[in-house]
């Protein structure tokens, strides 16, 4: 900014000049937008350079009969300045409060944002739950034990010693001689007991491998095991626990029936089929077609089942487990294969994709 030349001290009468300067000044200070114009009208016209300020300086040297009314009249130029620029402030200042306020105004008639999608839990998760609650419910408590298991626990123990034919349907990943990712939940049976004196009524969920893949296979899955011992179990008790399971799973209307079957563990052991519940066990649909559910059997193989194998209870006798004084039962079931079957699944490998189109079908029962 060019600065404005100090006019020379006025010999004349300089009251005429300083209306001037008033009006020039008054201008100025309404023409202001900003603090900073404002600040520099002040400078302009009060400030240490300015005229005005000249005139106040020089009055000293007017005749004597003139200091009084030039130096009122300066005075009084600069007080109405002052007082200008003051009253220009406030409005100033006045002014950006309210665009402030202006510029912060929330508008409530918006609309918000929209709810976070919220996920929920895992159809095999929820599976698994819904299964552990009906065993809860019949006085088992739910435990859990290790995928990287011992052979010992996966096969011997249960007997199935080395070169036990059963061990090549197991489809084994070895991590060593010894190590093995357990191919079924069976060798909790055997660390359980080891740890608790019968009585003992457990369920063991968890996530079971075996070298397979295909539209019902995949190589991890899961399982629920079921292991009751104490002194007078049956293969009664057996059958009533497992109607029990079907019928809150599946509806109150199913039956299961037990066939013979095998399994190293169990003596004797039974698979297990539930009543299909498609077509309530008549193998054909409404309309007259075979029901592709059961394949027109009317019944669908959920578990593999048995009494525990007195050779099982060999590994634990010292805990408590002589096979004459105690019998037990077994179960063990494939929970994918239950929600698959319950929820019209086509394909295990589903299950496992991570697919969110394919999960978020299944959120009601979360
Ligand atoms: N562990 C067996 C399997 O994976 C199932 C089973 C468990 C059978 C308990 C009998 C008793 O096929």
């Amino acid at each position: 900014m060019a600065e404005q030349p100090i006019t020379p001290p006025l010999s004349e009468d300089p009251t005429v000049r300083l209306e001037e300067l008033r009006g020039e000044a008054e201008r100025a200070i309404e023409a202001a937008a900003r603090a900073e114009d404002l600040e520099e009208a002040r400078v302009r016209y009060l400030g240490r350079k300015a005229e005005l300020t000249a005139v106040l300086r020089s009055i000293g040297q007017l005749p004597a009969d003139r200091r009084g009314p030039v130096g009122k009249a300066a005075n009084a130029v600069r007080v109405a300045l002052e007082a200008r620029l003051s009253e220009r402030s406030s409005a100033l200042e006045a002014a950006a409060l309210e665009a402030r306020l202006g510029g912060d105004r929330i508008d409530v008639t918006l609309p918000g944002d929209p709810p976070r999608p919220t996920g929920h839990l895992h159809l095999v998760t929820q599976t698994r739950r819904e299964i552990e609650d009906v065993f809860v419910g019949l006085g088992f408590s739910v435990v859990e034990g290790p995928e990287v298991e011992l052979d010992y626990y996966n096969f011997t123990a249960l007997n199935m010693p080395p070169a036990h034919p059963a061990r090549t349907l197991h489809d084994t990943f070895y991590l060593s001689d010894e190590i093995v990712l357990r191919t079924h939940t069976s060798p909790m049976q055997v660390r359980a007991m080891e740890a608790q004196a019968p009585p003992i009524y457990i369920v063991v969920p968890g996530r079971v491998y075996r070298r397979d893949s295909d539209a019902t296979h995949t190589p991890m899955f899961h399982q629920i095991e079921g292991l009751a011992v104490d002194e007078d179990i049956t293969l009664a008790d057996l059958q009533g626990v497992l109607l029990e399971f079907a019928r809150a799973v599946f509806g109150p209307e199913r039956e299961i029936r037990l066939r013979s079957g095998y399994f190293p563990f169990t003596e004797p052991s039974v698979e297990v089929d539930v009543s299909c519940f498609a077509c309530a066990g008549t193998g054909a649909l409404a309309d007259g077609r075979r029901d592709p559910l059961c394949k027109g059997s009317g019944w669908i193989e959920i578990l593999g089942a048995g009494m525990v194998d007195p050779n099982v209870f060999g590994f634990v006798e010292e805990r408590g487990y002589d096979p004459e004084r105690v019998q037990g039962f077994a179960f063990g079931l494939g929970i994918d294969r239950i929600a698959m079957l319950k929820y019209g699944v086509p394909d295990l490998r589903l299950m496992f994709e991570g697919d969110v189109r394919f999960l978020e079908q299944f959120g009601a029962g979360a």
